[in-house]
């Protein structure tokens, strides 16, 4: 996993600048909760649109990649659990696979203006069960 992400606030976690991600691709970060414990979360960016899921597939738990940031299929259109091939949509739904019907967990992801840039920011309590 990328980078440890500390937690200066507990409802606003500072994730990385707009321009840390690809403007078509996706980036796993591990960040600092404010129990102490840490959350794996997936960033997907599609230009404009960013969203972001907890990195835990809904079949068994397990993180999706095998290789750092390899999320994505070969167009970019869905996210793969490398463990059992499960897809899921831009919503984070499973499409096909061993978990067909459930969701990975969305998280609240925002981009805000600091000193000028755009930076991305979970907001809330994210989701962290
Ligand atoms: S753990 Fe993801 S498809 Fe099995």
């Amino acid at each position: 996993m990328p980078n440890l992400k500390t937690n200066p606030t507990p409802s606003r976690i500072d994730i990385c600048g707009l321009d840390e991600m690809p403007e078509r691709g996706a980036r796993g970060f591990e960040v600092a909760m404010p129990d102490g414990e840490p959350l794996h979360i997936i960033v997907w960016r599609d230009g404009e649109d960013v969203r972001a899921f907890e990195n835990k597939c809904p079949h068994l738990g397990l993180p999706l990649e095998t290789f750092p940031d390899k999320f994505l299929s070969k167009d970019s259109r869905t996210l793969i659990c490398s463990a059992h091939g499960a897809r899921f949509n831009a919503e984070g739904d499973c499409t096909s696979g061993p978990c067909q019907g459930d969701a990975l967990t969305r998280l609240d992801i925002r981009v805000v203006a600091r000193d000028a840039k755009p930076r991305l920011v979970l907001e809330g309590s994210a989701g962290h069960s």
